[in-house]
């Protein structure tokens, strides 16, 4: 173990910052639409075992490496595989978080501009123009986005207890208050109930492969799986930890999130008569309309909630771009020997410059096409199609088959104190041996033929 390394002060500490990672983006802008478009009840629950027996064997195999080696993604590889190709792996989950922070960081900037909004003058009769009209300027885009990455550096460079732990321990159980919150208010809006339908009712007919799929591309996402960032954040975990205990922790904490998020959308949606979509346009388009346009009696009421749900995202964006930022420092402190201000000096350089490309592919450099996408939609598909689901397949079959069994059974029962994970060991590694692997592969060729 690399001298000095930190460690988070206690196992509560480390789910929050797993769960802070998981919960995101992710969580409200697709999540909701997915389930509403996909089945409502009946997408919940494949998505609910999809969790349990797919993403969370992938989440177990990252944090038993990462627990076990107390080391950085590529540290964790040269420890367990010394000398062989597994390093590339450790290199090349390294690389695709950082990727990801970068057009996370521009989407990141876009939100504090609509905070700043919400609280400097609201939305009135906004115009769907406006987020348009702001993501294609050059300059104010590029301001938030620096912004965003920089508050991002700022509470890496504090450290991961005095940084990363101080901050997800204040702000996960703020963003679960305001999203509960947001929710009372957008159920008790006129008309609200033909949005909690689109939610809850179940139909089994559009569970199609395809939205089988996709609800595991989904999964992968909002679990952050597979880019080493919860590799990263286990390897700061105590040895007395449950590792069962936390994966099924985070997970839960992702999936009620979510479900909350649904449940604060699409009823203020369907109230104001809109058809419900997911993406950008969905939380910089439709929501600022329909907290701008509220009815009178709600005017004053949807000023603030719209304050609370542009912070809202703000924090849970935080939440995770820390955990994307922390994969390239831990590996830069440990392997290059750099301090940690240099070495979230050097990262913020690279992902405010890959952050700006993306930035302005939406405006002056649009027609810049990379296989016929533009900068930002290249980085995103790339990582969400490809980089995550490989490198979870990497990891399955890391801890499946290449490490010691005896290994990955000290690591889930702590050495045969966890009498609960002791029993169903079995079913655990058979689900991350044989499984997972499968799966995964199935995901990949379904989206391939999509
Ligand atoms: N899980 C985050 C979300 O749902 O928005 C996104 C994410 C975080 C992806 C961290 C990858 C990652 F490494």
């Amino acid at each position: 173990m690399a001298s000095g390394r930190e460690n988070f002060g206690s196992s509560t500490a480390a789910v929050l910052a797993m769960a802070g990672s998981a919960i995101g983006l992710g969580n409200i802008w697709r999540f909701p639409y997915m389930v509403g478009s996909n089945g409502g009840a009946a997408y919940i629950i494949v998505y609910l075992l999809l969790a349990i027996f797919l993403s969370l064997p992938i989440l177990l195999s990252e944090t038993i490496i990462g627990r076990s080696t107390a080391s950085n993604t590529f540290g964790a590889m040269e420890k367990l595989a010394p000398g062989t190709r597994w390093k590339w792996v450790g290199l090349l989950t390294i690389v695709s978080p950082l990727i990801i922070l970068s057009y996370y960081s521009v989407v990141g900037g876009w939100s504090i501009e609509f905070l700043w909004k919400s609280v400097a003058e609201g939305f009135g009769e906004t115009s769907p123009e406006l987020f348009g009209g702001f993501i294609s300027r050059p300059w104010a885009p590029l301001v938030c986005h620096t912004l965003f990455l920089a508050l991002t550096a700022g509470i890496v460079m504090a450290g991961v207890k005095s940084g990363i732990e101080k901050f997800n321990n204040i702000s996960m159980p703020l963003l679960f208050v305001l999203i509960i919150v947001i929710m009372v208010y957008s159920i008790s809006l006129p008309g609200a109930s033909e949005g909690v339908e689109y939610l809850v009712k179940p139909d089994f007919s559009k569970l199609t492969p395809s939205a089988i799929a996709s609800a595991m591309g989904q999964s992968f996402f909002s679990l952050s799986l597979g880019v080493g960032t919860i590799l990263t954040y286990s390897s700061y975990m105590k040895k007395d930890a449950d590792i069962l205990a936390s994966g099924f922790g985070t997970a839960a904490f992702d999936l009620l999130f979510a479900l909350i998020a649904g449940f604060a959308i699409m009823p203020a949606v369907f109230a104001a008569g809109i058809e419900p979509g997911a993406g950008p346009g969905l939380i910089f388009e439709t929501l600022p309309y329909i907290f701008g346009t509220m009815v009178s009696s709600w005017a004053a009421l949807g000023r603030i909630v719209s304050i609370l749900f542009f912070l809202t995202i703000v924090v849970a964006a935080l939440t995770s771009s820390i955990s994307m930022y922390e994969v390239g420092a831990a590996y830069l402190v440990e392997e290059r020997g750099m301090s940690r201000r240099k070495a979230v000096a050097l990262i913020f350089c690279g992902t405010w410059l890959l952050g700006a490309l993306c930035s302005l592919s939406f405006g002056p450099l649009s027609g810049f096409k990379l296989f016929g996408e533009t900068i930002f939609n290249f980085c995103d598909k790339l990582t969400s199609n490809f980089l995550m689901s490989f490198g979870s397949m990497l990891f399955v079959i890391f801890v499946g088959w290449k490490m010691k069994k005896s290994t990955v059974r000290e690591e889930i029962t702590n050495g045969g104190k966890l009498k609960f994970s002791s029993k169903i060991f079995g079913v655990v590694y058979f689900f991350i041996r044989y499984i997972a692997p499968v799966a995964i592969l199935a995901i990949f060729i379904t989206n391939l033929l999509a």
